[in-house]
């Protein structure tokens, strides 16, 4: 069947060019047959510049920020919305309203109302709109699902899963960097973990109907401070060149200056004076244990879904390596992911089923680089069946999100229909 937007590739803007909305960028200008970045919308002029120059956009198609973009009149079909987490519903809206397909950022909002009014929007406006959770288009976690649902292991009747941050990610992103505070982002379970969540849902084939969760900032903490440690490294701090979260050592004195996440501290200039000063004064050079952070280090949560499975999810930053675990128990079996192999361990003949599944090129483990390509094909051809993270889907797993805060924060069990009425309906509560 032909359809005219098939002809042309879709006229895209990038609005947030920050590392997300260049990762984005990039993977666009390696699929030019479907897709080109025509405008930036950002801020910091730099930013935009870096961008614009790669991308060949011309200086007049860029904006100093996304109202601007879309007050200008410029012919576009789609925009990756990718500006910080409290930023994400006032552009997207005005996209949908401008008809324009919309990829995402995760989380999608900070709030379950502005999640609410980004699915009205989409639905009013009739555009694809993908939010970024990249695990379901993952091949290796795709095929965990798959092959659960070719019943490998039986009916499944409880999931464990297990998100190991890395102390040093933890560090860069949910101590000194964006995330740390929540009132500049959101919690931790929304901002990391509503990947994990939905997933879960991903898995059980629904969101779960209730849920528990307990967790806190551990380790990060001014108490925690080594004794005489100053507020920045580089304040001559004793402890420094044996420390792990040593900002010299992460930012400075590394090969890895232009790639993430040292690139992160002064993200267009990778010479080593620029990281320096950079870590002289920004929030990279912080003492971790000095630092505004609230974002908790530890935090599990205990779901219950409607079909009776039961499920565990562990996010800790204090691990060596970074990545997820999960083990699946079933009636006939057991399955188990770790790195890039799926084991699963047949009860009946005892024998040991290895999957190695290797790591794709485009960003977490090639789960970006299948959603954008989802979301496009979706945008060119008007069938949404290749968007596995819609606008209503997303919702419904953020509402475990928000439930699993609100139990962490009134310390509480938490039902789903308390959270978005919608989620659970129909959903046998026993
Ligand atoms: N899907 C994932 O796995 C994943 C991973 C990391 C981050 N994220 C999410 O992606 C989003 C962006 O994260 P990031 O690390 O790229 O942050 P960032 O700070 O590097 O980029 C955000 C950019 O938005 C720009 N901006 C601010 N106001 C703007 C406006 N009015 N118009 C246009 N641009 C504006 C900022 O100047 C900045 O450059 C966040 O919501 C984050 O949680 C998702």
């Amino acid at each position: 069947m032909s359809c005219p937007l098939l002809d042309q590739p879709l006229r895209i803007a990038i609005i947030g060019a920050g590392s997300r909305g260049c990762h984005f960028a990039d993977l666009i200008s390696g699929l030019s047959h479907l897709a080109r970045v025509v405008a930036i919308a950002e801020p910091d002029a730099a930013k935009a510049g870096h961008l614009a120059a790669r991308l060949g956009v011309p200086t007049a198609a860029c904006f100093s920020g996304w109202q601007a973009l879309l007050d200008a009149g410029l012919r576009l079909d789609a925009a990756v919305v990718a500006t910080m987490d409290r930023e994400h519903t006032s552009p997207a809206v005005a996209c949908l309203g401008a008809g324009l397909h919309v990829l995402l950022e995760k989380p999608m909002a900070p709030t379950i109302g502005e999640c609410e009014g980004i699915v009205a929007a989409q639905e009013a406006s009739g555009r694809m709109l993908a939010v970024c959770h990249s695990m379901r288009y993952n091949k290796i976690y795709a095929m965990v699902r798959r092959l659960l649902g070719e019943g490998i292991i039986g009916r499944v009747a409880s999931i464990d899963l297990l998100e190991q941050v890395g102390y040093w990610h933890q560090a860069h992103s949910f101590v000194r960097g964006n995330w740390g505070a929540t009132d500049r982002a959101v919690p931790m379970i929304l901002a990391k973990s509503c990947h994990d969540l939905d997933y879960l849902a991903f898995l059980a084939g629904s969101p779960a109907i209730r849920l528990a969760s307990f967790g806190s900032l551990g380790y990060f903490t001014a108490a925690n401070a080594p004794s005489g440690a100053p507020a920045r490294c580089s304040d001559g701090c004793p402890h420094e060149p044996i420390c792990a979260y040593s900002a010299l050592r992460q930012y400075v004195h590394t090969e890895l200056r232009a790639a993430w996440p040292a690139s992160v501290c002064s993200p267009t200039d990778h010479s080593l004076e620029a990281h320096l000063a950079a870590v002289r004064s920004g929030p990279y050079g912080r003492c971790v244990w000095r630092c505004d952070n609230d974002a908790v280090d530890h935090q599990v949560v205990a779901l219950e879904f409607p079909s009776g499975i039961t499920a565990t999810f562990t996010m800790t930053g204090l691990t060596w390596e970074g990545g997820r675990r999960l083990r699946v128990h079933g009636g006939e079996g057991v399955l188990e992911l770790n790195g890039r192999e799926i084991a699963v361990r047949s009860f009946a003949t005892g024998d040991l089923r290895r999957i190695e599944v290797a790591e794709e090129p485009g960003g977490h483990g090639g789960g970006d680089r299948r959603l954008l390509i989802g979301w496009l094909e979706a945008a060119r051809s008007g069938d949404a069946s290749t968007i596995l993270t819609g606008a209503r889907e997303s919702l419904r797993t953020h509402a475990m999100a928000f439930a699993a805060e609100i139990s962490r924060v009134e310390r509480r069990m938490v039902e789903l229909t308390e959270i978005a009425p919608e989620v659970a309906s129909g959903v046998p509560r026993s």
